[in-house]
């Protein structure tokens, strides 16, 4: 039997709320199948810790995480600890210290879920996200001279490398090749005259490699408004590190919102664990009221599942959460109903037992 070895780091806000959903599904997904066990450890890190450790994980958390197979995160913030102190040290240190360089976000309008746009196929809106996830404007290098000064300068510096560039790129033509999809590049390279010309050029340059991969390239500007008036363009989308936290707000928002947007965090050599995570936050005007949607934390435990091989099983849990959408008895406030979190995940198991059938009532 394998065994997939998962660090828990369900953080703060709605983290633990969704995340005991999440593990939940998996342990079902596990039992029925049969042929694979997960192998959960819990990591208590977050805003509460630091409170009492002056740390946002222990000091080898990294260390101790590396013995992982993979890490499955709630959120992390909350107010008390300043954002970036809390981000950094713990969400993002796991990204850039693992080299998780692609951040996978699908945006797809599954049936039965709220879309605010007018006059758009469902079907137009299926897209997946690739976006860089270890530097460019999230490399976290600049300054602060003169702090406090009247004449104190911030510097913050974007940092895009031949390397970084090329293997992300290099991915999303992948990707697209594989699944016969378009790809699309997002960039700036009208105003950022070095990174993104950079970007864009690496972007050709890598493209030389797949004449078979149809491209369009789009300024982040035009691409925003795209995605609203005729998202019907994008299908596989590759662009740099902030532009991709900002765009996948925007895709949750025209797919069913935060609650059922999700995100892999991946070491594609798989030299070090990849992460999965709802891409939402804390959602501190929320938490611990039992109103969190766990659908976005379910949606990334099936890409843990693909990630691990166990395909039809991530499929399985795409089409649940589906019906679930269309069926409406189970869902959260954020999608109308008057579902709890729990009551949700509960619903994803019967579901999965009836599918297997393992039971037979009706839903
Ligand atoms: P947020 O995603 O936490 O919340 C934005 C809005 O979406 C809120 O109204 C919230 O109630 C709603 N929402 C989010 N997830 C939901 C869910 N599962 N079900 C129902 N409604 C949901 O973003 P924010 O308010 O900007 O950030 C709050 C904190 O989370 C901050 O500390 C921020 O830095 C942090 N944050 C962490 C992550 C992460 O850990 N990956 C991501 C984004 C923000
Ligand atoms: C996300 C989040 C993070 C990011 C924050 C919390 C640092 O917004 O995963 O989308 O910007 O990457
Ligand atoms: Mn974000």
């Amino acid at each position: 039997m394998t065994t997939h070895k998962v660090a828990v780091i369900p953080g703060d806000g709605i983290g633990p709320e969704v995340l005991a959903e999440g593990v939940k599904v998996l342990n079902a997904v596990a039992d029925l199948d049969g042929g694979f066990r997960f192998d959960f450890t819990h990591f208590p890190w977050g805003c509460k810790y630091y409170l009492e450790h002056g740390r946002m994980m222990a000091e080898d958390g990294i260390e101790q995480l590396k013995a992982f197979d993979a890490i499955f995160l709630g959120a992390v913030g909350y107010p008390g600890v300043p954002d970036h102190i809390s981000l950094w040290d713990l969400l993002l240190v796991i990204r850039k210290q693992f080299d998780q360089y692609v951040n996978l976000r699908p945006v797809k309008l599954l049936k039965g879920a709220p879309c605010p746009l007018k006059d758009v196929a469902r079907e137009d809106i299926d897209m997946l996200f690739v976006r860089e996830n270890s530097e460019g404007e999230y490399a976290g290098s600049g300054s602060w001279l003169y702090k406090g000064q009247p004449h104190e300068v911030v510097i913050q510096n974007g940092v895009f490398s031949r390397h970084g560039c090329e293997r992300v790129i290099r991915y999303a033509y992948e990707l697209a090749r594989e699944q016969k999809k378009t790809l699309t590049s997002i960039s700036k390279g009208n105003a950022l005259n070095y990174s993104m010309v950079f970007w864009d050029q690496i972007f050709a340059e890598v493209g030389k490699e797949y004449p078979d991969v149809k491209t369009y390239s789009y300024l982040v500007d035009a691409a925003s408004m795209f995605m609203v008036k005729d998202p019907g363009r994008f299908e596989i989308v590759v662009t740099s590190n902030l532009f991709g936290d900002i765009l996948t707000d925007l895709g949750a928002a025209i797919s069913g919102g935060m609650g059922l947007a999700a995100g892999a965090n991946l070491n594609p050599e798989r030299r070090f664990p990849s992460m999965f995570e709802p891409i939402h936050g804390s959602a501190p005007d929320i938490a611990g009221q039992g109103k969190a949607n766990p659908l976005a934390a379910v949606w990334s435990a099936s890409q843990m599942l693909e990630f691990f091989g166990h395909k039809e099983w991530a499929d399985r849990l795409i089409r649940i959460i589906e019906e679930m959408l269309v069926a409406k008895t189970a869902l959260t406030p954020d999608l109308g109903g008057t579902a709890k979190t729990f009551q949700v995940g509960d619903q994803v198991v019967r579901r999965l037992l009836l599918t297997m059938g393992k039971i037979t009532d009706t839903i």
